[in-house]
């Protein structure tokens, strides 16, 4: 069985939607810990589901490499073998990265390399463009570089705002980390080998 610690910033839709599939009997991974940067709204999924939380608030550490360090050692109780970004808005400092690299996962709202970074939704369409999409992405050190390991396109309507449009590629940015993970956890996707 794949444990997964899931750290999120926000409401924890996708969160919750992981927690969901992962209560199923034959799902093959088990949520073990769910992390935060913030009092995140979404640490009541956690709470519901029973699943043990944490916050390692960002104000509260002097730079990224202490707020890490914190972070690295809240999850390393948990030893979980995978950790899946679920709308964390902070970038992680290289040394954790490096700590679970390939083992980290990122859920992007955006068919990257296209609108990386933290206004994923906004920038497409302010771009004028007419698809946009989501991605599940390893993380690296870079904003959204790493390799993508699932990804699919979203149209974009003429009366979209970004609330609408946002809430249209949530649900395939929840059927794709839900996909990802229980490839991960089966063996059917190997993250040593991704592009
Ligand atoms: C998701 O769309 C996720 O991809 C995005 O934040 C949202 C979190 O929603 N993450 C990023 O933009 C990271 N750059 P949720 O809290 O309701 O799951």
């Amino acid at each position: 069985m794949l444990t997964v610690a899931v750290l999120i910033s926000g409401a924890g839709s996708n969160l919750r939607a992981l927690l969901e599939a992962a209560r199923h009997p034959d799902f093959p991974a088990r949520v073990v810990v769910v992390g935060a940067d913030r009092e995140a709204d979404g640490l009541a999924h956690a709470e519901e589901f029973g699943i043990p939380s944490f916050t390692v608030p960002w104000h509260e550490h002097e730079s990224r490499e202490a707020w890490g360090e914190e972070l690295g050692r809240q999850l390393a109780v948990w030893t979980p073998d995978l950790v899946v970004l679920s709308g964390l808005m902070r970038l992680l400092p290289s040394s954790l990265v490096a700590a679970y690299a390939p083992r980290i996962i990122n859920t992007h709202p955006a068919y990257l390399p296209e609108f990386p970074g933290a206004h994923g939704v906004r920038d497409a369409l302010a771009a004028g463009v007419r698809e946009t999409g989501a991605s599940v992405i390893v993380v690296d050190d870079g904003v959204d570089t790493g390799p993508v390991l699932a990804q699919e396109r979203v149209p974009i309507r003429a009366d979209d705002t970004e609330h609408t449009l946002h809430e249209r590629i949530k649900p395939v940015e929840r059927r794709l980390l839900i996909d990802v993970v229980r490839r991960i956890a089966t063996g059917d996707l190997s993250l040593t080998s991704a592009p």
